[in-house]
């Protein structure tokens, strides 16, 4: 399409390369994969944005992701489609609480899930996506330590149960994921009884112990091509769809039912801040440089470290 054209000729005038997010709308992925950019999880956009060469990052995504990638080059430009594009799990866990918990419990290591902002971050000593969650708790119990965990109430329950962690819990959830419902899924299981059922773990804990696999967008991805079914129900974000489907062009993907819907939804597992990515605001931001991502002086430093120590443990 013209629009297309159009971003491709301005993502080389203006030396950037796209990062977009597994959740953003199909075009945002494709074309961030055309033209060398990057589509995939939190993580890797970040590691992604740090590595690359180019001096302007367009992260298709939300807030954090923009700041994550501010964070680790500062000395990048870093532009998002849509600024008001944030986290139910960033706004649900404001600074001066999350200051509050962290010293009425001093003793414990703070584990912060990336889905915070960058003030929430400088507080921590550990960032953590999904994909990566798991494996640091393991390590950090295995020395010993106690975790204050936050934002994300489901993910971390999942993680004290895989771990036996010793585990403090803010109580926050994200709207989409916290919508999907074991009951209704049942009956979709019911009615699908070879499918496998892969949950990502801001799911609610019912809805994951119904499970085949449980991971993050980058474990579905690999789930789905390694486990042996020709169907599949997913309970993540429905932008995932896209992926899952082109990399697996002979299977099929249903999407996991979400609370007052029926199982034949096809659109309601999906982030509404997510959604206010496309390919205009891409072209516009980039032709005009609008929409600058910046992170607070006071945090840029020390939000970097439980972002590098995340990096260099998954490197
Ligand atoms: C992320 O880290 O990008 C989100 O948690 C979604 C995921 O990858 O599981």
């Amino acid at each position: 399409s013209a629009l297309k054209d159009k971003i491709k000729r301005l993502l080389k005038e203006k030396n950037a390369v796209m990062v977009s997010h597994y959740y953003v709308h199909p075009d945002l992925q494709d074309l961030a994969e055309d033209t060398g950019g990057l589509v995939s999880d939190s993580l890797e956009m970040a590691r992604f944005g740090r590595d690359h060469s180019a001096q302007t990052l367009v992260v298709s995504g939300v807030k954090f992701m923009g700041e994550t990638s501010k964070i680790l080059s500062p000395h990048k430009t870093v532009l998002m489609p849509d600024l008001d594009a944030t986290c139910s799990l960033d706004l649900g866990c404001p600074i001066s609480e999350f200051n509050a918990f962290c010293d009425a419990h001093p003793d414990r290591t703070v584990v912060v899930y990336a889905n915070t902002s960058a003030a929430v971050k400088a507080r921590a000593d550990w960032l953590v996506t999904s994909s990566c969650a798991l494996d640091i708790v393991k390590a950090l119990k295995d020395k010993g330590q106690k975790i204050l965990w936050a934002p994300d109430k489901h993910l971390g329950g999942y993680i004290q149960r895989e771990t036996g962690a010793d585990m403090v819990f803010w109580e926050g959830a994200c709207i989409v994921h916290d919508e999907f419902k074991a009951f209704e899924l049942e009956a979709l299981i019911k009615e699908h009884p070879q499918a496998k059922v892969l949950v990502h773990p801001e799911s609610p804990k019912e809805v994951v112990a119904l499970a085949h696999a449980v991971g993050s967008t980058s474990a579905i991805l690999k789930a789905a091509q390694t486990l042996d079914a020709e169907t599949f129900i997913v309970a993540t974000d429905n932008g995932m769809l896209h992926k899952l489907r082109t990399l697996n062009p002979g299977k099929t993907f249903i999407e996991a039912p979400t609370a007052g819907n029926s199982a034949t939804c096809k659109s309601c597992a999906h982030c509404p801040w997510m959604a206010m990515n496309g390919l205009a605001g891409v072209a516009r931001v980039l032709e005009h440089g609008l929409n600058e991502v910046h992170v607070e002086a006071r945090y840029l430093d020390r939000a970097r470290l439980p972002i590098d120590r995340m990096l260099a443990f998954t490197a």
